[in-house]
C-alpha cells in the first residue's frame, strides 16, 4: 500500500474519504459537507453506529455534496485512545472500504492521532497469503494507496514512515511464515538473510554456515536435528549496527528456523501437521525484525541468529536415545526427536557468548504446553535471574504493541525434571510443566548472558482473523521486538 502525506488536502479529490469518531464525539477533524454530517448524525441517533473500536458506518453522499462513499471508523472510548484503538479503526476501515472494492483513499486525521499506528493497522489489515493463486479475482483485496491528512499544524510524516517500516518487516515474516516448507527451505531463510542485508544501505552484515561449516564449529544439535532432510542445515549470522551514532548495547536475538517439524522418527500426527510450516516463527520475527532495521537506526548492536533445519524422518534420522555432544561440549540425550526446537537452539544459544551480550533473546514455536497454558493470547517468557531486569519493559512493549507476553516461573527444581541418566540434560521433561521445562533446558545454553527465552507457539499463528491480524501466520514479535529494542 502506498501510503502519502498530503496536509491540507480536501474530500473533492477523492471518492472514497476515511473519518474517525469515538463513543462521545465523531466525526472528527474536519468540516463535513451538511449532507454528509447529518446522515451520519441520523445513524447515531438510529443507534446504527456509536463510534465503538473497530466498528464502521459508509455513507453515500449527494451529488451536491461531492458525491463518493464516506467511511466513519470507530475508536472506542474517547478516554482511553491507545494504541490498539487506532490500529483497530484503520484496520476496520480499511477492510470496509476493499470489500467494496475501492483502491484508493483520504484518511483525515483528527488531532492527536497516533499516525504510527494508523498506518499499521492500514497496511497490516490489507494483507493476505495469495502468491499462488491463478486468478486474479481469488487474490487478496486492499487499498493501493491511501493519503493522509494531518491535523492542522502536525507532523506525522515521520511517526506514518515508522509506521510503514514497521508493517512491512511484519509483512515479511508473515510470507515466511504462510510459505510452504517446499519453498521456505533452510536456504531460502539464508538467501532471505542476504537480501535484507543487501538492501540495508550497510547496516547490516549476513554470513551463513552451512553443514560443512557447521561441523568445523563443532554445531552438532543443529546438524542431528538436520541429518536426515534433503535440505541442508544452515545457521544465518546478521549482525546490526546502526549507520550514524555509537551502538552502546549489544542484543542478540535467537530464532527457531524449523523449517518444517515432521516430529523425525517421533513422527507427529497427521491432523493439522502441515501447520508446522510456521516452526519457523522465530526466525521470521528476527528476519521481520531485520527487514525493519534495515531502515533504522537504533543506539544498538543487534545479533540475529537463526538456526535453520528441517526435522524429517528417515534411514539417517536421529533416533531417540542418541545423545548429541553439543557446541558447548554439554551433551544431549534425545528421548523424543519432536523435541527439536530446543536442540537446535542450544548451538545457536552457545554461539551468541562470543558477543557478551548485554541482552540474549530468543523466539521460538518452541511448545505445545505454552500454548494448553496461555492459548492464543500471550506468549510465555522465561528468563533467567539476570534477565529478570528486562520483563517489565518487555510486558509493557507487549501491551503497546498487542503482542502480549506473560513471565512463567522458572524455579531450580524444574530442572530436576530434566536430568538424564547418561548425558548432561535430556530433552524432554514429562507431561507436566512442558514450557517451562523447554525453558529450563534452553537455560543450560543461555546462562552465559542475561537471557530471556519467549515461547510463541500459540502466537505465531491465528486461527481467526482478528483486527489487523489474518488468518495463518501473522509474523507474531516483529512489533514487539521494534518496541522494545527501541526503549533499552
Ligand atoms: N514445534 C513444536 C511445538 C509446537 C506445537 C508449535 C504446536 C506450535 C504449535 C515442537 O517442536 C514440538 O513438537 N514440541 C513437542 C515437545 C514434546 C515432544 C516434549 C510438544 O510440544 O509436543
Ligand atoms: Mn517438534
Ligand atoms: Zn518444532
Amino acid at each position: 500500500m502506498k501510503i502519502t502525506v498530503k496536509p491540507g488536502a480536501s474530500h473533492e479529490e477523492f471518492a472514497n474519504r476515511i473519518l474517525f469518531a469515538t463513543e462521545e464525539n465523531g466525526p472528527l477533524g474536519y468540516d463535513l459537507p451538511d449532507g454528509v454530517a447529518k446522515r451520519f448524525a441520523q445513524a447515531r441517533e438510529l443507534g446504527d453506529f456509536g463510534g465503538k473500536r473497530g466498528k464502521t458506518c459508509l455513507i453515500y453522499a449527494d451529488e451536491a455534496d461531492g458525491g463518493g462513499r464516506w467511511l466513519l471508523a470507530g475508536l472506542g472510548s474517547g478516554e482511553k485512545l491507545d494504541a490498539r484503538a487506532w490500529r483497530a479503526a484503520a484496520s476496520a476501515a480499511q477492510k470496509a472500504l476493499a470489500a467494496k472494492e475501492c483502491e484508493e483513499a483520504l484518511v483525515i486525521l483528527p488531532a492527536g492521532a497516533q499516525a504510527t499506528e494508523l498506518v499499521v493497522g492500514l497496511i497490516l489489515s490489507g494483507y493476505k497469503y495469495d502468491l499462488f493463486f491463478k486468478e486474479a479475482s481469488d487474490r487478496g483485496k486492499h487499498l493501493r494507496s491511501t493519503v493522509l491528512r494531518p491535523a492542522d499544524g502536525e507532523a506525522i510524516e515521520v511517526a506514518a514512515e515508522r509506521g510503514r517500516i514497521e508493517a512491512e518487516g511484519v509483512m515479511h515474516a508473515r510470507a515466511l511464515m504462510n510459505g510452504p516448507g517446499n519453498e521456505v527451505n533452510p536456504a531460502a531463510l539464508a538467501e532471505t538473510a542476504k537480501e535484507i542485508a543487501a538492501s540495508s544501505d550497510g547496516r547490516i552484515a549476513t554470513r551463513v554456515m552451512g553443514e560443512q561449516e557447521l561441523e568445523a564449529d563443532g554445531c552438532k544439535a543443529i546438524l542431528a536435528v538436520g541429518q536426515a532432510s534433503a535440505n541442508e542445515s544452515q545457521l544465518v549470522i546478521m549482525e546490526y549496527a546502526p549507520k550514524s551514532g555509537e551502538a552502546e548495547k549489544t542484543v542478540v536475538l535467537v530464532g527457531k528456523g524449523v523449517t518444517f517439524d515432521t516430529g523425525g522418527i517421533s513422527l507427529k500426527p497427521g491432523a493439522l501437521m502441515e501447520e508446522m510450516k510456521y516452526d519457523m516463527g522465530g526466525a521470521a520475527a528476527v528476519l521481520g525484525l531485520f527487514h525493519a532495521l534495515a531502515h533504522l537506526d537504533l543506539p544498538l548492536k543487534i545479533v540475529g541468529l537463526v538456526p535453520a533445519v528441517e526435522n524429517m524422518p528417515g534411514g539417517g534420522a536421529y533416533r531417540p536415545g542418541d545423545i548429541i555432544v553439543t557446541r558447548s561440549g554439554l551433551s544431549i540425550e534425545v528421548k523424543n526427536t519432536d523435541a527439536e526446537g530446543r536442540v537446535v537452539m542450544s548451538d545457536a544459544l552457545d554461539y551468541a557468548k562470543q558477543y557478551e551480550p548485554d541482552l540474549l533473546m530468543d523466539l521460538a514455536t518452541l511448545t505445545g504446553a505454552c500454548v494448553v497454558a496461555l492459548a492464543h493470547e500471550a506468549a510465555a517468557i522465561c528468563p533467567n535471574e539476570a534477565g529478570e531486569a528486562f520483563v517489565e519493559a518487555l510486558r509493557a512493549s507487549g501491551d503497546r504493541t498487542g503482542e502480549r507476553v506473560w513471565p512463567m516461573p522458572m524455579y531450580d527444581e524444574y530442572a530436576e525434571l530434566i536430568k538424564s541418566d547418561v548425558a548432561d540434560v535430556c530433552n524432554t521433561g514429562g507431561r507436566y510443566g512442558g514450557a517451562i521445562t523447554a525453558a529450563k533446558f534452553l537455560q543450560k545454553f543461555a546462562d552465559h548472558s542475561p537471557w530471556i527465552h519467549v515461547d510463541i507457539a500459540g502466537m505465531a499463528w491465528t486461527g481467526k482473523e482478528r483486527e489487523h491480524t489474518p488468518k495463518g501466520g501473522n509474523g507474531f514479535g516483529v512489533r514487539l521486538l521494534l518496541d522494545f529494542l527501541g526503549g533499552l
